[in-house]
């Protein structure tokens, strides 16, 4: 097709909500333009915005629909307008709608008539979905880097501290003894199905929206295969309605970060309650904690107070988008312009709340003796009791039930567990002759539960080894990207 000789002057027209072309006699009404003007949070898009154009101008080239030169010059106008944005010297007008045609009326101020060429075969819908995927991709990337980040935090915990017993809870009552690097790690556990699940989301990513027009691909002999390879994407959309009116990926994120942040809301949940007189297991640095306005003596933990409170906002966003798309017919409908605001804001607040927990956590100091004492009560141990009477033989119901009866007698003549004479115990049941001194020491319980998954030393090590094999893959993965 011929170059751009005689500049076109309609063409040359900004691009603007003012004028959507012939088809309109009046400009768009002052409230309408505020209203549907999404630029304000869309400049998010820039730079996936110019990278779109960039693969679409080259391939239009290629592909004869326009000049070799025009496609240069588009290219080398998006390439300016990416410097100026990237430099904050172009200004967005919010009259021109979204970063789109913000961008599109540039390469025309930059390039002049053959701006006009730049859509050709090409809608803002295939257009804004291919950027989003693009996004997503990136997003994705970032989280699991700022995720690996607290991951490696609280391995480094885990392997400092394996001595350190606490209770471990049901109910929040105390149960059976544990050792903390156990429950650090088993928040790694989560985090690594985090890791997971965000790098499946970016997986749902693969196809490109980019040339699937308004909705019914294009009569210009586009050249999908190769624009979707320049993005990085995997293939081209198989279904152009499909491609324009999904928001799955978006949906996928979204819930993988919400599942994230209810993981980190626990947590945060524990150094709250940990922080408290109460417990006084832990105490948040000083450099991530604050006072009260008011009473001069309260040290607050409201860095985990605020990631539980920012959980919720999460979970909103994917709560948000997915009653956006709840009976959108296909293909685009305006609807999908409130994908965006959602997706940003969880992915800007699930890496704030990473960044901050990683050095929160990693400056945390616990209170040993605190947690040891709290573990130290016998009682925590008279589940080892009934699982020494199964070991010589018997049900371990009717062992449940004889030990019930000891631990009744304790609480009624106000007795430790440990504190029952041999003789004593012999009464109960003939096999619970053994030596309480030995057998009531946490350390020996903690050493006898070592099926794999539970607390004895050599199975909390070997999680910690496996957690930071599973973490150099993430790492080697996120390197590569
Ligand atoms: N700003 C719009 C969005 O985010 C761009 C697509 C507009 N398409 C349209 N047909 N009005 O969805």
């Amino acid at each position: 097709m011929a170059d751009c000789k005689e500049p076109d002057p309609s063409a040359q027209r900004p691009a603007s909500a003012k004028t959507w072309g012939g088809r309109f006699s009046k400009r768009a009404a002052s409230q309408l333009e505020s209203f549907s003007s999404s630029v304000h949070f869309d400049v998010a898009l820039w730079r996936e915005d110019v990278l779109g154009s960039i693969a679409h101008a080259r391939m239009l080239g290629r592909q004869g629909i326009v000049s070799e030169r025009e496609s240069a010059e588009l290219v080398r106008a998006l390439e300016q307008v990416a410097r100026e944005i990237e430099a904050g010297e172009m200004e967005l007008d919010p009259a021109l709608e979204d970063v789109h045609t913000n961008i599109e009326r540039r390469v025309g101020e930059i390039a002049g008539a053959v701006a006009g060429k730049l859509h050709s075969g090409r809608s803002r819908n295939d257009q804004v979905a291919t950027d989003l995927a693009l996004w997503l991709r990136g997003a994705g990337t970032r989280v699991r880097s700022a995720l690996a980040r607290l991951r490696e935090v609280l391995m480094q915990r885990a392997g400092r501290e394996i001595d350190v017993v606490l209770p471990g809870y049901t109910h929040l009552q105390r149960a059976q003894p544990v050792r903390l690097a156990h429950h650090w790690l088993a928040y790694c556990e989560m985090l690594a199905r985090d890791d997971a699940r965000l790098r499946d989301a970016a997986a749902r990513a693969e196809s490109s929206p980019l040339g699937a027009g308004a909705l019914a691909g294009s009569t210009l002999p586009l050249d999908r295969e190769s624009t979707a390879r320049e993005l990085g994407f995997a293939r081209p959309g198989r279904n152009s309605l499909d491609a324009v009116a999904s928001r799955d990926a978006a949906l996928e994120l979204l819930s993988a970060l919400s599942i994230l942040m209810i993981h980190l809301s626990r947590l945060c949940e524990e150094l709250v309650l940990w922080s408290s007189s109460e417990f006084g297991f832990v105490e948040m640095d000083d450099a991530f904690a604050t006072g009260s306005s008011l009473m001069p003596q309260k040290k607050n933990p409201d860095v985990p107070e605020l990631v539980r409170g920012k959980s919720g906002r999460v979970v909103g966003h994917l709560v948000s988008l997915l009653m956006t798309l709840k009976g959108l017919p296909l293909a685009y409908n305006r609807d999908l312009q409130e994908d965006k605001e959602p997706v940003f804001d969880a992915v800007g607040t699930v890496e704030g709340c990473l960044e901050i927990l990683a050095p929160a956590i990693e400056t945390l100091r616990i209170d040993a003796e605190r947690m040891a004492a709290a573990a130290a009560d016998p009682m925590l141990l008279a589940t080892d009791l009934a699982d020494h009477l199964v070991g010589e033989g018997m049900p371990f119901r009717e062992a449940h039930e004889i030990v019930g009866r000891v631990v009744a007698h304790c609480l009624e003549a106000r007795v430790p567990l440990d504190r029952l004479s041999r003789a004593e115990l012999s009464e109960f049941h003939p096999a619970l002759d053994l030596d309480p001194a030995s057998f009531f020491s946490v350390e020996r319980s903690l050493e006898a539960r070592r099926v794999p998954g539970g607390p004895a030393r050599a199975a909390v090590e070997d999680s910690l080894s496996r957690a930071r094999e599973e973490l150099a893959r993430t790492r080697a993965e996120l390197e590569e990207k």
